[in-house]
């Protein structure tokens, strides 16, 4: 089926940060969907396991491409990988709809705050998933193809001793806002920020659990469940781009 011109099944997705809470969550929810995913993150060994456990029922394991948003020829790396395991042909590219769930979360004390770490921060989390983007731009357009980036709240409610992180946050944010423009009406780019994702960690603590509650709206937590749901609908959602929905904020 096909609506607005975006063909709804059997879309081909790379999630970016695959391999981690979310990205996992995410790459799995496609899957079940019938949707093949390309996996990528750091870690070979995690990638590996990852695309294997996503082969079930009669499906191939996941292709998969090892790149660190760090190194300045990441988004070299991860293009030559997409097009390996899925070359464009017949006027398809390589691939449909792009997820960035990739992280880290660094800590960064006020006082011993320093350039580099804003500077490989911002690198990590804006300037390599900006110009992926950019890179696979004509790819998505082919497909009318969406990109869906996970936020953070703290971009517009900002929280201490994680200034490097929140700065490349907002870079973030605005950069695929203004891509937004850039690419419609062909591409679709949307971002869902989220407060606080419920974790083991946080369970375990009922103290943590109800400080991080009372920041946000509905007193609770998000679920990775509500994340991959925000996810799937707006990477969907042929009417939205340049849109920022919440998650447990
Ligand atoms: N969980 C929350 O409560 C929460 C709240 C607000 C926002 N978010 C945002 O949601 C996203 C996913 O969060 P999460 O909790 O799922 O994170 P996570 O479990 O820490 O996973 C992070 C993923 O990013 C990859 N990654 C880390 N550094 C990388 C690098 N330099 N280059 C390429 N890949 C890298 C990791 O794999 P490797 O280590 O192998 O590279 C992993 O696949 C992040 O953007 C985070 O900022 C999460």
């Amino acid at each position: 089926m096909t609506v607005a011109g975006r063909k709804t099944q059997g879309r081909r997705v790379l999630v970016v940060g695959a391999t981690g809470r979310l990205g996992t969550a995410i790459a799995e929810a496609l899957t079940e969907r019938g949707d093949e995913v390309v996996l990528t993150a750091r870690d070979t060994e995690k990638l590996e396991k990852q695309a294997a456990s996503l082969a079930r029922g009669g499906r191939k394991a996941a292709s998969f491409v090892s790149a660190d948003l760090g190194h300045r020829d990441a988004v070299e790396t991860i293009v030559h990988g997409l097009r390996a395991a899925l070359p464009p042909k017949d006027g398809r590219g390589s691939i449909d709809d792009v997820i960035l769930a990739s992280g880290p979360f660094p800590r960064t004390p006020l006082a011993e705050l320093r350039r580099e770490d804003l500077e490989r921060t911002i690198t990590v989390h804006a300037v390599a998933p900006l110009l992926l983007v950019h890179a696979l731009s004509s790819d998505l357009a082919k497909a009318r193809g969406g990109v869906v980036a996970l936020g953070d709240a703290g971009t517009t409610r900002p929280y201490e001793q994680h200034v490097a992180y929140l700065t490349a946050k907002g870079a973030l944010k605005t950069g695929l806002q203004a891509l937004a423009v850039e690419l419609a009406p062909d591409v679709r780019v949307n971002v869902v920020e989220l407060g606080v994702v419920a974790d083991p960690e946080a369970d375990a603590d009922p103290l943590r659990r109800h400080r991080l509650a009372t920041r946000s709206q509905l007193g609770r937590f998000g679920t990775p469940h509500d994340v991959v749901h925000a996810v799937l609908s707006l990477l969907d959602a042929t009417w939205a781009t340049g849109e920022v929905w919440g998650v447990g904020r």
